[in-house]
């Protein structure tokens, strides 16, 4: 198993004082052995490289909790419009015309663009979700994926829940581990009751959990309310669908009591601020989640409603969010790390990912702060949340491997993958504006 030394400035994510200034991080194979200032490496510890990075910090690699990643074949096509709006006039139509190789292509663009941004961890939701798993084990990356499921049409439902049942039996672990699948019902009102409990009864037999969208808009609020007489929280509870691992993204409208029925069992929300302001969504009550102990991880959403798959843009986004609505006081920088690393990594349920702690994976990041908006260095979670870009990511690894070195992409052909997306979302647009 090879053997790396990378010496740089190391932000390990295990506790707001933890940083070293000269830090030294040993690794072997996919894992890490050791993390401190220089000299901390086992004195019998043999790299066979050593990485000199004196003006990057390294932190653990991103974790994106939320996402669609071939959206980008969607990217700009449609802006400025509601969510309901947006997704009947012109997502749904756009997407049913998306073949599976479209998907592949697509999620290949998204993993380039998540890559050169820090990014190693994806939650995704989509259709054709076998051709997100290979472009994911092609570019190196990890990722927890689901084959988004509708309910409400019977054979919809039916042919959703096998393919899901086939994507976990295809992909989960797959790629030493890189893969795990969870189930993905769409949100409570693309799905009844009775096919909620069917995905969890699934989910509990394969002993994996849940990826679903819950309480995104009012108008989702409105018409569970109006359907059922309680918040989709409640509702969800009632369906059985809380206990074991769900990560329920959005949670834009929550009650006091919804908040303690999420602490209650466990559920972690993936926290999308960009899509939220960007669709008019609303602001997520994470002040009051994360003050209830609930774990609160980030996402992009899919690059149609954001439209960049960015996590540092997207942690600079949530935390002036929650200050605009609460107090200046809100959502600090390193808990806004936090969300994008540890917290992200416990709502997806590895407890070996999102730190830089012995043991833990390697899946880490390098930003190069050598450059003006990185001075003077009073704070490194300031700068990391408040100042720095993907752009400013120099060197990517997962698992022990790397996936880009001084920007350069090692797995993937950027140029013929943004080709192929041009060619087949501009197709697939041009047979809307024949009608
Ligand atoms: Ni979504």
């Amino acid at each position: 198993m090879p053997k790396y030394l990378i010496r740089a400035m190391v932000l390990p994510m295990t506790g707001e004082k933890d940083f070293y200034e000269q830090g030294e991080i040993a690794i072997e194979g996919d894992r890490i052995v050791s993390v401190g200032e220089i000299g901390s490496a086992p004195k019998d510890f043999q790299p066979d490289r050593i990485f000199e990075l004196p003006q990057d910090v390294v932190l653990p690699g991103l974790i994106n909790t939320h996402t669609h990643a071939a959206m980008t074949m969607l990217r700009g096509y449609a802006d400025d419009m509601p969510l309901m709006r947006w997704l009947e006039e012109k997502i749904w139509p756009f997407e049913a015309k998306m073949s599976a190789e479209d998907m592949y292509w697509g999620t290949l663009l998204a993993l380039c663009e998540m890559i050169r941004s820090g990014t190693t961890t994806m939650v995704d939701m989509y259709m054709f979700e076998e051709e997100t798993a290979k472009a994911v084990l092609r570019a190196g990356t990890r990722a927890v994926l689901s084959r988004g499921m509708t309910g409400l049409d019977p054979d919809n439902a039916r042919k959703g829940l096998e393919e899901n049942i086939k994507l976990f039996e295809d992909y989960h672990n797959a790629g030493n581990g890189r893969i795990k699948v969870l189930f993905g019902p769409h949100a409570p009102y693309t799905c009844s009751g009775e096919f909620l409990k069917e995905v969890k009864r699934e989910a509990d037999r394969l002993g994996t959990g849940i990826h679903i969208h819950v309480a995104e808009t009012k108008a989702e609020l409105d018409i569970i309310k109006e359907k059922y007489g309680k918040t989709p929280v409640e509702w969800l509870e009632e369906q059985g669908l809380f206990g074991g691992q769900v990560i329920a993204a959005h949670c834009v409208y929550l009650t006091d009591k919804d908040i303690d029925i999420l602490k209650e069992y466990g559920v972690g929300v993936a926290h999308n601020p960009e899509s939220n302001m960007k669709l008019n969504s609303g602001t997520a009550p994470i002040s009051r989640l994360l003050q209830r102990g609930v774990t609160v991880g980030l996402g992009t959403d899919g690059a149609s409603s954001n439209n960049d798959l960015d996590m540092f843009c997207e942690m600079r986004s949530a935390s002036l969010q929650q200050k605009l609505v609460g107090s200046s006081e809100d959502l600090r920088a390193y808990e806004v790390l936090e969300m994008a690393t540890s917290g992200g990594a416990k709502i997806c349920g590895f407890d070996d990912l999102g730190k830089i702690a012995p043991g833990y994976k390697a899946d880490l990041i390098s930003v190069d702060l050598s450059q003006p908006h990185f001075y003077p260095r009073f704070s490194i979670p300031s700068l990391l949340v408040y100042c720095a870009k993907g752009s400013d990511v120099r060197t990517v690894m997962v698992d022990g491997k790397l996936l880009m070195e001084n920007r350069k992409l090692l797995n993937l052909e950027e140029k013929t993958i943004c080709q192929q997306v041009e060619e087949r979302a501009k197709r697939i647009a041009a047979q809307f504006l024949d009608k």
